[in-house]
């Protein structure tokens, strides 16, 4: 067998990036600002509930759909935070991670040749399991600094062959919260061409400006979206891969038909612990909130005193600098660590189309204070 192996439809999809700037930071002693995972463990009564399940013996093969206190906790959480309704045991599906909920979504609902509306920049997952999926992707350009986008860009993406409208909001990598008329505009074009809409709301909870509204709970979305969260963010859980997908009946049954072909069921234990983790008291969520959004401006404050061009975010835990149009955010990354010890991405790993992200790169905020103020002090000794 000759090389190359991997799939014509994988080629160009694997990015080394996070790994070789993950690399770059232990073999230089730099500070990762590049990959997103915090450096702190979750709550402690989530983390107790997950030895607990452990030791009470929940270490066998869940049901398919999820544990039905999970299923119950997270139709609750939705009914709590986003006003919406859901059956726990035909409109909730428990995934490894809002990954594998992604992934399901698009190999159930997209044909060969379907095509799947994307924002870019966007999550690097996207576009390789619209690959996967032998679909089609389609690419509405957000613009910085504010990160807007054309509404003719939009109408123009969804044509006959779109199956799936993928937003992503609050969006990673840029912390754009979409507004309501935003969304109001997306939902109307969903329904006029009569499309599905797939959403991943893995960052609903870190909101700083602006709020966070599901698109499903728009006039028409209900009935054609596939919401998608999951505990990773949220609970600081990133390694759990505890994720869930809530819809209508059948968009969720066609949905758990492909998580059944790709993991059949996941994280035994940790399903009970993210329920009692999803109950917890709205001090947790503002404390959560309100600890990043100090994290936020410690680290914007610090790359602007270092003289760089931020772009603040309204959610997520990345920020975005823009080093203008001379300057490759790739190189420039590259030689962050030997220049101040501090590792970031270049968001060009983000984008369909690499010349619209090659001046962008994101920074990580969701580390310890101590991390972050270390950090700032080493980034402004380039502007020294
Ligand atoms: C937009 C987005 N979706 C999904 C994920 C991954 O979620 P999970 O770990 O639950 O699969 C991430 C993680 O960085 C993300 O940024």
């Amino acid at each position: 067998m000759r090389a190359p192996y991997l799939s014509a439809r994988l080629q160009g999809l694997g990015t080394t990036i996070f790994a070789e700037m993950s690399a770059l930071a232990v073999r230089t002693g730099a500070i990762n600002l590049g990959q997103g995972f915090p450096d702190t463990d979750g709550p402690a009564e989530v983390l107790e509930a997950a030895v607990a399940a452990i030791r009470d013996g929940h270490n066998q093969y869940p049901p398919g759909i999820g544990v039905a206190s999970l299923r119950q906790a997270i139709a609750q959480h939705q009914q709590r935070f986003w006003g919406m309704a859901f059956d726990p045991d035909t409109e909730a599906l428990v995934t490894a991670g809002a990954t594998e909920a992604v992934a399901a979504s698009i190999l159930a609902l997209c044909d060969t040749g379907d095509e799947v509306v994307v924002f870019e920049p966007s999550y690097d997952t996207y576009a390789a399991v619209v690959a996967m999926a032998g679909a089609r992707l389609r690419v509405v350009p957000l613009r910085a600094p504010d990160w807007s986008f054309d509404p003719d860009e939009l109408r123009a993406a969804v044509g006959d062959r779109t199956k799936v409208v993928l937003l992503n909001s609050p969006h990673n990598p840029t912390g754009k919260v979409f507004t309501r008329d935003e969304l109001a505009l997306i939902a109307e074009v969903c329904v006029e061409r009569d499309v599905i809409a797939v959403t991943d709301e893995v960052y609903e909870h870190l909101i700083y400006d602006g709020e966070h509204l599901p698109l499903a709970s728009f006039p028409g979305m209900g009935e054609r979206t596939v919401t998608i969260s999951s505990a990773g963010k949220t609970f600081s859980l990133t390694g759990w891969k505890v994720g869930w997908a809530c819809g209508p009946e059948p968009l969720i049954a066609a949905v758990r038909t492909a998580k059944q072909h790709l993991t059949f069921v996941n994280g035994a234990p940790f399903q009970p612990a993210i329920a009692v983790g999803l109950a917890l008291g709205d001090d947790y969520y503002d404390g959560l909130r309100e600890a990043l959004r100090a994290k936020r401006d410690l680290l914007c404050d610090g790359l602007e005193s270092a003289g760089l061009d931020v772009i603040r975010p309204a959610g997520t835990y990345f920020a975005t600098v823009d080093l203008g149009a001379r300057v490759d955010g790739m190189d420039w990354c590259r030689t962050l660590p030997e220049r101040c010890g501090v590792v970031a991405i270049p968001s060009v790993v983000f984008y369909d189309e690499p010349v619209r992200g090659r001046h962008l790169v994101r920074f990580a905020f969701c580390k310890r204070d101590d991390v972050l103020a270390e950090a700032v002090v080493r980034l402004k000794g380039l502007s020294a």
